[in-house]
């Protein structure tokens, strides 16, 4: 059986709670088209960050063309066997899409590398790519060792938030689910204490959930 977390993993845009600046955002991209952008996802943990991958991917890319990676496992081979796959559009939806997680991570060789990649005109027809990382500030990144401002202007950025607003709406969805898995038997201020002891990482309120902290004793 999959975890709460993976259970409850939102399947949908409608489904994805507390985000509704970010939704708005991608609204308006769409518009234009999400094939062929760069996106750079930052935000804390258990935020959404993936989820927010997935639900890009999933609107434009078929599942087998959709390859997700750690920066750490990112070298400059498997960077060139992905622009080579970027020769071909995918049958289906005709994108590819690479998610790279813990993008803070890249080493600067392969950051440089990106960049000459991002600017052929066959990636840029047939792929998107979203870095996903908890790191916010951009002056440090990649081993401080490279400025790593031509690759970050030709990313977009999007922010997921942990304000308040977010604490109440994870607390409702946290209750929502707890009440669908009969795992609730607690009033919803309970929740919002829960979601701001767990620093508004979705991820830890649903295990905490899992484990029955809400349930009555
Ligand atoms: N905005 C959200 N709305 C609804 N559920 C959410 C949201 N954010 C996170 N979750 C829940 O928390 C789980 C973990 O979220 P996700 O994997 O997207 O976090 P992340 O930001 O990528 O975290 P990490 O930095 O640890 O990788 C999801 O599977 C989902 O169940
Ligand atoms: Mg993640």
């Amino acid at each position: 059986m999959k975890p709460l977390y993976e259970a409850h993993r939102p399947a949908s845009w409608r489904d994805l709670v507390g985000q509704d600046k970010l939704v708005r955002r991608l609204s308006i991209l769409r518009r234009r088209g999400l094939v062929g952008r760069v996106f750079w996802v930052t935000g804390d943990s258990g935020t959404g960050k993936t989820t927010v991958a997935k639900l890009i991917a999933d609107e434009i890319a078929d599942d087998y063309a959709v390859i997700e990676i750690d920066a750490q496992d990112l070298g400059i081979d498997r960077l060139r066997d992905f622009e080579r796959m970027c020769q071909f559009k995918p049958i289906g939806k005709g994108c590819h899409v690479f998610i790279v997680n813990e993008a803070h991570g890249l080493s600067s060789k392969v950051v440089s590398k990106l960049q000459t990649v991002l600017e052929q005109s066959h990636v840029q027809r047939n792929s998107t790519w979203i870095f996903t990382t908890t790191f916010q500030g951009q002056k440090r990144l990649f081993d401080g060792v490279m400025d790593a401002c031509p690759f970050m202007s030709r990313a977009i950025e999007l922010t997921l938030e942990h304000g308040e607003d977010v604490v109440l709406a994870f607390a409702v969805r946290a209750r929502q689910i707890a009440q669908q898995e009969q795992l609730d038997g607690q009033p919803l201020d309970v929740y919002v204490r829960l979601v701001r002891d767990c620093g508004c990482n979705m991820r830890k309120v649903l295990q905490r959930i899992e484990s029955g902290e809400m349930l009555v004793d």
